[in-house]
């Protein structure tokens, strides 16, 4: 196991009627901006509630941060808050909401154009306003992060950035706020968090015995409660163990002391840009192909992953990896999300246009070793047409 440093300060809050903790979690004093998304936060009431719960503080709204959060509407919250003066965020959203609210707290003392946060990945940071959140999605582990992920739409660029002050101060994660999300971001969820392990997981034995079996726990509990949410949305525990999963997903321990991969995200990143695809589904396409085309680096660990996850103990050893990606893609398709290109209607002119967004991103030594470049991300975005 390579050394390794964990520092995660961010305190989780789980369970039915959490969003009552925050009189208490938000300082009396804070001037507080909610910011939330398109309105199912409204619709849904969880909006009201949290308003009650905020009864005596200081608080003002700002909605409409779509999803794929744009600098563009963010830059809108900026000169809200300091204007108005305040000094505690609080998201109410999914992982598009609570990223979006990194990036203003990141961007209200930035000094300069806050772009460079997202040119410079948040090394510069040294401020941030404190936040909190209240978590209507399981999927991106933000609510227990420091990432974020932010797209400029006027240069169709979706970059990530992140800083140890972004933190959240704490998190209310009560399941029945995600009774509402439709069966497409339920499904969504559960990709993102699935390929999150997978990105820390699949690569090469670092003999990280904890890691690879919290992951392969995580992995499997994904793959019972997804279809299992999808059947019964107002399944309490159902919803309470997928929504802790999703949380530990990227939160720190799974990829403690291993090599991690990302090159899925990165490349999905640039579908989304381009094409406005859901985060999620970019994964389910590119990762079982990332799989294939890597299948000789990551030899091992899909041997250990068709075993211990997939139960797969018969044939040859290629036969089994094979038969692994093969689930796992599968395993998506199950759920509702599309793994092919074709199927959003995107044909072959996405090869050039991705490689060459990746190209001038710099984004052109992807991967636990670094190794896959340019010429191997087009062979990649070739196998999901
Ligand atoms: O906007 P509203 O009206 O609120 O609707 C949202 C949105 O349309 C809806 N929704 C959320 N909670 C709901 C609900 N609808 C009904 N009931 C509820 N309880 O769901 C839609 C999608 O929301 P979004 O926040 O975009 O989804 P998700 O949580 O999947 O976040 C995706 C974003 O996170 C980034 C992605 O790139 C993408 O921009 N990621 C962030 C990461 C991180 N910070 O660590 C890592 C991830 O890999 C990912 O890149
Ligand atoms: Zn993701």
């Amino acid at each position: 196991m390579h050394d390794f440093e964990l520092y995660n300060p961010t305190r989780i809050v789980f369970g039915q009627g959490s969003i009552a903790r925050l009189a208490d979690l938000v300082p009396a004093e804070a001037r507080v901006l909610i910011l939330y998304g398109g309105g199912s936060a409204e619709r849904n009431g969880t909006l009201a509630e949290v308003e009650a719960a905020l009864g005596r503080h200081h608080v003002q709204r700002f909605g409409g941060i779509e999803p794929n959060p744009t600098y563009e509407t963010l830059m809108q919250a900026v000169e809200l808050i300091r204007h108005e003066k305040l000094d505690f965020l609080l998201a109410v959203g999914g992982g598009s909401v609570i990223d979006g609210t990194k990036f203003v707290a990141a961007a209200v003392d930035y000094p300069g154009d806050p772009w460079h946060i997202l040119e410079t990945r948040g090394k510069e940071i040294t401020r941030a306003l404190p936040i909190g959140t209240v978590l209507t999605l399981p999927a991106t582990g933000s609510e227990a992060n420091c990432a974020a992920v932010v797209t400029r739409k006027s240069l169709q660029a979706k970059l990530g950035f992140g800083h140890p002050l972004l933190y959240p101060r704490f998190s209310l994660l009560d399941p029945v706020k995600t009774y509402t999300l439709p069966p497409r971001q339920i499904a969504n969820g559960v990709v993102d968090a699935f390929v999150h392990v997978t990105e820390q997981y699949l690569t090469q034995p670092a003999q990280a015995a904890v890691q690879d079996r919290y992951a392969e726990a995580l992995l499997l509990t994904l793959i019972e409660t997804g279809p299992q949410a999808l059947a019964r949305p107002e399944d309490y525990d159902v919803r309470a163990n997928l929504m802790w999963a999703a949380t530990q997903a990227l939160h720190g321990v799974v990829g403690a002391g291993v090599p991690q991969d990302w090159a899925t995200h990165v490349i999905g990143h640039e579908l989304t840009a381009l094409y406005g695809l859901d985060h999620a589904q970019t994964l389910a396409i590119v990762h079982p192909n990332l799989l294939l085309e890597r299948r000789d680096v990551k030899r091992a660990k899909l041997l250990q992953y068709a075993e211990r996850v997939w139960g797969l103990r018969a044939g040859s050893d290629d036969e089994r990896i094979e038969l692994a990606i093969a689930s796992t893609r599968a395993f998506f398709e199950s759920l509702g999300v599309k793994t092919r290109l074709a199927d959003y209607g995107i044909g072959a002119e996405a090869v050039e246009r991705v490689v060459a967004q990746l190209e001038a991103h710099g984004m052109v030594r992807l991967g636990e070793d670094r190794a896959v470049d340019l010429a191997m991300s087009r062979r990649i975005v070739e196998a999901c047409l």
